[in-house]
């Protein structure tokens, strides 16, 4: 463990930089530049030296639930500072890459059902549907959320026209299932999940023959047709603006594979819930975190027709020692650059403990971040 660092201060340089250095920073949000909707003290601070010095950084975030040109004027707004949507990369933005199911139809779970629709169709995605319009749809598809009719009548959509018409009640067919964000009600999203994963062929309201009949061998479980199940955020626990740190998506996921487990037998039967986890800390995020920060660099580059020099260092700013700082440490970049974990105190992480996985740093919150970081490049 690295004791916290002596308070340091960041002096602009007295003559404007003319090159962009060969380090940038990759800042998580929840937990180190806000909580919730308030900014922390001095992330505006941090941010705008960054920029007098021409310092590249971009956003890595597990949070999402809006477009990501929504969230990036809400958070210039909180921050007081210009960014646009090439530093920003949240939760479910490599979704917006999976062209192989856009002419599919998709289920979106999570967050405000209608925002994380708009901003699957907006990605690109023709036929959306959620479980909210197939409550609506079909009200006995989960008895305990009836209160809620009204709330979701108010702007869940009719399912697509009947692919198959069986009967009303088969004709959707879900091709794959995409958690965007923290969903909101826990039972209906997880009643939905498993009537699609123990269907046969994706088809709703259909039980697959091989998951239903105890007779077949039970490997049977997802091999019937159903669609992939993705989702775009690991966490169990994040830091919101109450001060014990909340459950987020990765709760969820937990609480479904119980369910699933119940259902299947789960790993003692050999049948572990299939599906893609996506979000930090896992690798696929950060390839597409240090993409996106190596063309915003170049971006900045041809302001300064500087030589492009090579992207030595990024210093990872996170609050989670179990997505920033193990996803800092553990990713391997293809282009070399070496990504340095720092963990602040503002979010997650409680001062005093021994973190999960071990940083390259701690500090006390995000100027100290950046203080110790650009004193390590001085
Ligand atoms: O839902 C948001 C939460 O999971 C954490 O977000 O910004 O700390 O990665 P962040
Ligand atoms: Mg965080």
């Amino acid at each position: 463990r690295t004791a916290p660092t002596a308070r340091r201060f960041l002096q602009t340089q007295a003559t404007p930089p003319t090159r962009v250095p060969e380090f940038a920073f990759a800042f998580d949000i929840d937990g180190v530049l806000v909580r919730s909707s308030d900014a922390l003290p001095r992330a505006h601070k941090s941010l705008s030296y960054l920029q007098s010095e021409r310092i590249p950084f971009i956003f890595l975030t597990n949070g999402g639930g809006k477009h990501e040109q929504e969230r990036v004027d809400d958070l210039s707004k909180k921050l007081d500072i210009p960014i646009d949507t090439s530093m920003f990369v949240q939760s479910h933005t490599p979704f917006a890459d999976m062209g192989e199911y856009k002419n599919k139809t998709v289920m979106v779970v999570g967050g405000d059902e209608d925002r994380c629709r708009v901003v699957a169709e907006k990605y690109g995605f023709k036929t959306v549907v959620t479980p909210g319009d197939i409550l609506v749809a079909y009200p006995e598809v989960w008895p305990f959320s009836q209160q809620l009719l009204p709330y979701y009548s108010s702007f869940t959509r009719p399912l697509p026209a009947p692919i198959n018409p069986i009967s009303p009640s088969t004709s959707l067919k879900i091709d794959a299932i995409f958690v965007y964000n923290d969903p909101r009600d826990w039972g209906l999203d997880t009643q939905i999940i498993k009537d699609v994963l123990l269907s046969h062929n994706g088809i709703l309201g259909t039980l697959s023959r091989k998951n239903g009949d105890a007779t077949l061998p039970n490997k049977g479980y997802q091999q019937d047709g159903q669609p992939p199940l993705y989702f775009s955020n690991p966490d169990l626990l994040w830091a919101a603006k109450y001060h014990l740190p909340r459950l987020g998506q990765g709760g969820f996921r937990e609480a479904l594979e119980g369910v699933w487990s119940a259902l299947t037998g789960g790993e003692k039967n050999g049948v572990t819930l299939q599906k893609i986890v996506m979000g930090k800390p896992h690798k696929l995020t950060y390839e597409f975190a240090e993409k996106r920060l190596i063309a915003h660099r170049g971006q900045l580059l041809k302001q300064f027709d500087g030589k492009l020099g090579h992207l030595k260092r990024v210093y990872m700013v996170g609050d989670n020692p179990e997505s920033d700082i193990l996803g800092g440490n553990s990713y391997e970049s293809p282009h070399g650059t070496d990504w340095v974990s720092v963990l602040v105190q503002t979010g997650v992480y409680v001062e005093g403990t021994t973190p999960a996985h071990a940083p390259r740093q701690i500090v006390g919150d995000v100027y100290d971040a950046v203080s110790w970081a650009v004193a390590q490049e001085r």
